[in-house]
């Protein structure tokens, strides 16, 4: 899933992701969170940075535990040596029970139907499950709804081969202005307090993604962090004294240039043609790349510190910048997609949205053609 094959390190496409801003936002997280446990979302390939990269990264950094939304994505953390807990967020399918126990990562329960499927797996494997109950306190994704948790109970009590770590539920608001948070909390107080009446006490609790971290953190053992462990954070504006330093840029280089002459079409529909004599300078990425066809519909790419915009439609494989009648590109001049240059900036807020769409999903969808360089 993460790793690009040894031979696309020579390609021009490329993301940049600089190590040491991921060390300085996971201490900017330590420093908000005092003392609580920090699980590293290490899901989609790491928000496309690479999630055994970044899982090592994590291990290292002294992080408490992972999430990964599916188990092969928890697998494979494993299979290359990661020894941390290991919480698989999704709900799973019964059939993927026995691979969990199997690797060692914490399962996800979202309902008592599925504790019991645990349970009785880990009866036939002979061994414990670790398992974090899950319940909905607002979001309306999974987990059995705050008022009914209850429902827990019996099922738990029978489970002799499970060991419940956890209890958690996810913000659906934290990054708004909204009242919804604070009843989110309070929901999950009656929850906690519900299980302790039971005489469950679990070791983690949590609720807090980042969002929650930034805004509405409520002090349980343990938060969520994802996305401001990348540097970025969509929502509201965040703290003045939380500094996050964004740690991937994507660059590529100028693979083709030629002057076209007035009513000249370029791509696919000639979605541009040119008013006037211009050069136009071809790049090695599409959207088979994550590049999206929607970002060039205004989409603009840095070249030698100036903003020149896509020309037309962004191919599978491939771009055209117009350059303008006395734009100067040379074949193998550096593109930046998304960074900074002296003068120039391109984020990944702006190519969200050139392209109506959300930081989340465009770091998730950088392909696995594109190399990940690590500085
Ligand atoms: C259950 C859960 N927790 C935490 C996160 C991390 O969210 P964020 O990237 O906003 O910190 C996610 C991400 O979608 C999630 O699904």
């Amino acid at each position: 899933m993460s790793n690009i094959h040894q031979e696309l390190l020579t390609r021009p496409t490329f993301v940049e992701i600089d190590v040491k801003k991921i060390h300085h936002n996971f201490n900017e997280v330590k420093k908000i969170t005092s003392g609580q446990k920090i699980l590293c979302i290490v899901k989609g390939n790491a928000y496309g940075h690479g999630s055994i990269e970044m899982a090592q990264e994590f291990q290292k950094l002294g992080a408490d535990y992972l999430g990964v939304a599916i188990p092969e994505e928890g697998v494979e953390l494993r299979r290359a040596g990661i020894t941390i807990p290991i919480l698989v967020l999704s709900a799973i399918s019964n059939r993927q029970i026995s691979v969990c126990i199997e690797y060692d990562l914490t399962i996800t329960a979202p309902s008592d139907e599925k504790l019991e499927n645990i349970n009785s797996t880990a009866m036939q494997m002979n061994k414990q499950a670790k398992v974090h109950i899950k319940v909905d306190t607002g979001m309306g994704r999974i987990g059995v709804n705050w008022e009914r948790a209850e429902k827990f109970i019996p099922v738990m009590n029978q489970s002799k081969n499970i060991h419940f770590e956890g209890l958690y539920a996810h913000f659906a608001k934290s990054d708004e202005v909204s009242e919804f948070n604070d009843i989110q909390i309070e929901r999950f107080d009656s929850v906690i307090s519900m299980f302790k009446k039971h005489g469950y006490n679990f070791e983690l609790v949590h609720h807090a993604n980042s969002g929650g971290i930034l805004f509405h953190n409520s002090n349980y053992s343990m938060v969520r962090a994802g996305m401001i462990l990348y540097g970025l954070f969509e929502g509201i504006q965040i703290p003045n004294d939380i500094h996050l330093k964004p740690v991937m840029t994507w660059k590529t280089e100028v693979v083709y240039f030629k002057y076209i002459e007035p009513g000249t079409g370029i791509g696919y529909g000639h979605r541009f043609v040119a008013n006037k004599g211009t050069r136009i300078v071809t790049l090695p990425v599409g959207y088979a790349d994550g590049y999206q066809r929607a970002m060039g519909v205004s989409g603009m790419v840095i070249i030698n510190d100036n903003l020149y915009p896509i020309a037309g439609r962004v191919c599978m494989d491939q771009m055209m910048i117009d350059i303008g009648p006395n734009g100067e590109a040379y074949k193998g001049d550096e593109v930046i997609l998304v960074g900074r240059s002296k003068h120039q900036e391109i984020t990944f807020f702006d190519i969200a949205r050139w392209s109506n769409t959300s930081i989340y999903e465009l770091l998730s969808q950088i392909s696995y053609r594109v190399p990940r360089l690590y500085k």
